[in-house]
């Protein structure tokens, strides 16, 4: 007997429509997809650029790549996936035509809209609100980058705006295997601060390894195949044991006289000697540390 292909299972959610097609953009179409959403529309900007990344997205989950002027956006939930400064002036863009479509009696418009900025307010789409549409900001603290999908499986996603857009949010969340919160309006400027040292610049300090290890004579591609065992092992450290427990080196056993020769060394390298000196500032305030004193002078902390 012949069996069926599996059907994708459609309860009835949100149908999205994506403005963007970058990384969080990619993602989202793409574990939206796979959870089951319809993605109406990928809308991109009006150049043949932007119209050829939301065509290629648009392929991948079953949607129309448009352009924002050709877009129906008639999806019951818009996601703003542009950069955090283009949010407002897209959103103001489209204010006053979803209001000219709602007093023309037009039903089919987005009764949700949502944008991604850890850092920016659901105020930044108050362009919407007079056509009815209900408004929040879903950040997602996880990075996004071409070439790989991550898990959402325990991802929380920092959630403020209007209840109806948050209920929403909160359950598309859920059906991604993430976790919301809310974040009061007031601390997402420290929060995506915050955010921005979990990845980015943790990145941005990698390299400075990477700098540290060429000017020690190896080449960055070595420093990288070198120094992952130990910087592997540095997480699990962390996760199992918290920071303390996890702190080795010169400074945790006091050794001031080799963190003075490394300071004496690293003259010749003024931007590692920099990220050098902050981190040892850190380790001294918030780290078991031996000889502090002596340390303190050191870095002037
Ligand atoms: N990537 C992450 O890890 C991550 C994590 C959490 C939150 N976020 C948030 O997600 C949002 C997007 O970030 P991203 O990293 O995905 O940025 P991105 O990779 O630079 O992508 C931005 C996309 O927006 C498009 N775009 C720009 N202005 C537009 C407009 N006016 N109308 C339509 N499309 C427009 C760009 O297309 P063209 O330039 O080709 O026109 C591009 O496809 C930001 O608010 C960011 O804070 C990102």
């Amino acid at each position: 007997m012949a069996t069926k292909a599996p059907v994708k299972k459609t309860i009835k959610r949100p149908t999205v429509a994506i403005m963007g097609a970058g990384s969080l953009a990619t993602f989202l179409a793409v574990a939206l997809d796979a959870a089951g959403f319809t993605i109406a529309e990928i809308v991109g900007r009006d150049s043949p650029r932007s119209l050829q990344s939301a065509r290629s997205l648009a392929t991948r989950v079953g949607a129309r790549g448009v352009t924002t002027r050709a877009a129906a956006l008639d999806a019951t939930l818009l996601w703003f996936c542009v950069p955090d400064r283009e949010i407002g002036a897209a959103a103001s863009a489209l204010g006053g035509q979803f209001l000219a479509r709602k007093l023309a009696g037009q039903e089919a418009l987005p009764r949700f809209a949502l944008h991604s900025s850890g850092a920016l307010c659901s105020s930044e789409l108050d362009p919407l609100r007079p056509a009815g549409v209900a408004v929040a900001s879903a950040h997602p603290l996880m990075t996004f980058v071409g070439g790989s999908q991550p898990s959402l499986t325990g991802v929380p996603f920092a959630l403020e705006g209007d209840d109806q857009a948050m209920r929403v949010a909160r359950r598309i969340v859920r059906e991604l295997g993430g976790e919301s919160f809310r974040l009061p309006k007031a601390r997402k400027a420290d929060y995506h601060a915050w955010a921005t040292m979990t990845s980015p610049l943790f990145i941005a300090f990698l390299v400075t390894l990477e700098e540290a290890a060429h000017a020690a004579g190896f080449t960055r591609k070595d420093a990288r195949r070198k120094s992952l065992p130990i910087i592997r092992q540095t997480l699990a450290n962390y996760a199992r044991l918290g920071p303390a427990r996890s702190f080795s080196g010169p400074l945790v056993r006091g050794d001031a006289k080799t963190v003075a020769k490394h300071l004496s060394t690293l003259k010749r390298h003024p931007g590692v000697q920099e990220v050098y000196v902050a981190l040892a500032r850190a380790a001294l305030r918030g780290l078991p540390v031996k000889d502090r004193n002596a340390l303190k002078r050191l870095v002037r902390a």
